[in-house]
């Protein structure tokens, strides 16, 4: 949040600068200045072309709130996924191993920030760079829609863009200034290119916080990442909300164009009306439950590696059993559709019909 809160400072400081008023500003190497009300008290603040003459003794650095950023999200991540990969990583009923499912989520860190550092550096041309970027952050999200649990793969898509950010500030941004400030020190003119690279990751690193934050919440909306092609939902989502950043940036820099927002709304109002049909589908009224529908789908769903149930010949050990539970139809149903501790939601997974078979079949199996 406080990242997020400093990326749209500056960025609007940037956008907001004008030329210095003061000729001995303009000469001393200002080349924009901002006046700013704030808390009762007025900020003058003044940005140089490259670097002032003389270095000042204090200076005040914006990176840990990346670092932390990234540093707590993946801690989160270790605790609430890796840890307990079998149920909040893998898909319910994929036999994908627990520790391969950590070891790709992690590799796929890695691989982001390397495919998306090879192409800054090989592609300027932003209108070359952001489609092919686009394209990578839907290949993504379907990828990672494909291997993980709906609730996992959104999550997994954030964590991605996110190590991208604070790379872009750790291995770019930072060694940025350090170099600007070393060049100060020797006595040379600093290289303003790198400070020009640096600047444009950081303008990416802007355009990717509200994607990143959509994410980090989405955990709360099982309705968005249980949606059906709930990958497409997401890509439609992050393109609206670099949108609304693209928005106030134009904004900031006095191009206000109010139909922007307008569509963007619209865009908005569309992805909700599109996942709640969906949703409607899922909910459409149960046909009579068929037991042996339900039974498949107790195997196909991977029930059984989890449940014991001796009608389906399965012997798992993780949930109860529940040849002892001998649960009622409107119990297995809610706990299917709902989870409920380490047992995982399948709402968007299965169809209310499938629900309901399995829930049939498992309470009458269970009483045999
Ligand atoms: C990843 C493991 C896992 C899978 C897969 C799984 N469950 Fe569960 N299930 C559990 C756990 C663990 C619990 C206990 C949850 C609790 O009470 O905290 C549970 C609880 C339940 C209960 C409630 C039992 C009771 O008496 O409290 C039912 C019914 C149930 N599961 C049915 C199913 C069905 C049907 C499926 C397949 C669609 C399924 N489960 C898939 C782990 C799993």
């Amino acid at each position: 949040m406080t990242w997020i809160g400093t990326s749209f400072y500056f960025v609007l400081l940037d956008q907001s600068l004008r030329a210095p008023e003061a000729r001995e500003d303009a000469e001393a190497g200002v080349g924009g200045e901002l006046w700013e009300v704030h808390g009762g008290g007025f900020y003058h603040v003044q940005k140089y072309v490259v670097a002032p003459r003389l270095l000042p003794e204090h200076i005040a650095w914006f990176k840990w709130e990346a670092y932390t950023t990234w540093l707590s999200g993946f801690g989160l991540m270790l605790v609430l996924y890796y840890l307990e990969a079998s149920s909040a990583l893998v898909k319910p009923g994929d036999d994908l191993e627990p520790w391969l499912a950590v070891t790709i989520s992690i590799a796929l860190l890695a691989a982001a920030w390397i495919a998306y550092d090879v192409l800054n550096r090989l592609v300027s041309d932003p209108r070359v760079l952001w489609p092919v970027l686009f394209v990578l952050v839907a290949l993504s999200a379907w990828g990672a829609s494909e291997l993980f649990a709906p609730r996992a793969a959104w999550l997994q898509l954030g964590s991605m863009i996110g190590t991208v950010m604070a790379a872009n500030v750790f291995f770019n941004i930072i060694p940025a200034q350090r170099e600007l400030i070393r060049a100060k020190e020797e006595g040379r003119d600093p290289d303003p290119a790198p400070g020009i690279q640096a600047k444009q990751r950081s303008v990416h690193n802007n355009y990717l916080t509200l994607p990143v934050l959509l994410t980090m919440l989405a955990g709360h909306f099982p309705f968005a990442y249980g949606a059906a092609h709930a990958w497409l939902v997401l890509v439609a989502l992050m393109a609206i909300g670099a949108w609304a950043r693209l928005f106030y940036n134009l904004r900031h820099t006095g191009r206000t164009h109010w139909w922007m927002p307008v569509a963007g709304a619209v865009a908005f109002l569309a992805v909700a009306v599109w996942v709640e049909r969906a949703g409607d589908t899922v909910a459409a009224p149960p046909a009579a439950a068929d037991l042996a529908r339900g039974r498949a789908v107790f195997t196909s769903a991977g029930c059984g590696s989890c449940h014991t149930l001796a009608d389906a010949g399965a012997a798992g050990k993780v949930g109860p059993s529940l040849d002892a539970a001998s649960p009622s139809t409107a119990l297995v149903a809610d706990r299917v559709t709902n989870g409920l501790g380490a047992m995982p939601a399948f709402a968007g997974k299965l169809s209310r019909e499938e629900i309901a078979d399995v829930a049939a079949y498992v309470s009458s199996a269970a009483r045999k």
